[in-house]
């Protein structure tokens, strides 16, 4: 992720410019590329590009006011870790700093940006119960992109976070003092319902449930909702959530319908951009690098990725119709 490059032509999609205004950009800073066979294939530095991001990117000039993202669902496999790799490094690369959470044990997302299986430093488990300093568990991923890694040893939580008082609460107070330091903060969960999960919620400014648009994804994600909303019932107070649709596959009449029927029941909570499935988000994860570092200008799996990233900044930073439930 680190060695990733962006060309001008990717610039200017990502920020929804032109390639003239980020040439212009690109010429008036003097910034100069790593490499080039022509003058479409000058390639730039991540840091590079987030110079020319954060002057382009209108959304950079309005503070985030929903800093903590959790990607969430019970169910396995609905694309919580493609999708929070997917939004985190498309944050980074538009200029945000970001820090990302590994809340799974299966750490998949500390994986896929590149971080060992068998790596052995402090994660959250080391935070949450040993009282490790939360800043000692974070590792530097690339140039606006931090980590908070999981690994297997996260299992061990529920017990001992069962013992503890205020017990869904105690990630929250971890996170919050880091508010300033970041733009973002996004939160990978695990498909169980556990207390750690809880705490995800706890801690989320906005909950954002990947749901699949199979025939019975809708079941579940009732069940999923009214599991959260009585849940937070429970604490007094009510969840700011959304609903992203994922895995949509355009050509069948099922996954129309779920969408329909997705759009009928929960409205406005269901977002706009809807995340088809590609071979390009399948390859993303193994390749270890974020879809804009490799897809054609004209990938399906850019525009969805950037549909998403886009509508969640924007929502953010308060052009919101969303409120809680
Ligand atoms: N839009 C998509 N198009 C194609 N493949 C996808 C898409 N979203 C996710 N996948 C694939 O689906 C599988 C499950 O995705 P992912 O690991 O992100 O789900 P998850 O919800 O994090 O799973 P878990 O519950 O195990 O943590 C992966 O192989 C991933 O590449
Ligand atoms: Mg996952």
């Amino acid at each position: 992720m680190e060695n990733m490059t962006v060309n001008q032509t990717m610039m200017a999609l990502l920020t929804r410019t032109t390639p003239l205004i980020v040439s212009r950009l690109v010429i008036s800073k003097k910034m100069e590329p790593l490499r080039h066979e022509n003058q479409y294939t000058k390639k730039y530095s991540l840091s590079s590009t987030r110079q020319i991001t954060k002057l382009l990117y209108s959304d950079h000039k309005r503070p985030v006011k929903q800093k903590i993202l959790s990607f969430y669902n019970f169910k396995g496999g609905t694309g919580k870790t493609s999708l929070s790799f997917q939004v985190a490094t498309h944050l980074a690369i538009l200029g945000f700093d970001v820090l990302c959470v590994d809340l799974d044990p299966q750490g998949h997302l500390s994986s896929v940006m590149g971080i060992p299986e068998d790596f052995n430093g402090d994660t959250m488990y080391d935070s949450l119960i040993n009282g490790v300093p939360i800043e000692e568990t974070i590792l530097n991923i690339a140039d606006g992109l931090h980590l908070i890694p999981s690994n297997i040893s996260t299992t061990r939580i529920e017990v001992q976070l069962n013992l503890k008082n205020k017990r869904e609460e105690r990630l929250k107070e971890l996170l919050d003092p880091l508010r300033e330091k970041y733009d973002f903060i996004i939160l990978d969960t695990n498909p169980t319902i556990s207390t750690l999960n809880m705490n995800a919620l706890v801690a989320s400014d906005r909950i954002n449930i990947i749901c699949e648009t199979q025939p019975f994804s809708l079941m579940g994600l009732r069940l999923l909702v009214s599991e959260m909303v009585s849940f937070f019932n429970d604490m007094k107070t009510i969840p700011n959530f959304c609903i992203v649709p994922n895995k949509y596959e355009i050509k069948t009449a099922t996954a129309q319908e779920v969408l329909g029927a997705l759009r009928a029941e929960y409205s406005h909570y269901v977002l706009n951009a809807v995340v088809r499935k590609t071979e390009e988000i399948n390859l993303s994860s193994k390749m270890k690098l974020p879809i804009s570092a490799f897809c054609k200008p004209k990938s399906l799996a850019l525009e969805d990725i950037m549909d998403l990233v886009h509508e969640i900044v924007s929502q953010s930073c308060g052009n919101s119709g969303l409120q809680a439930a």
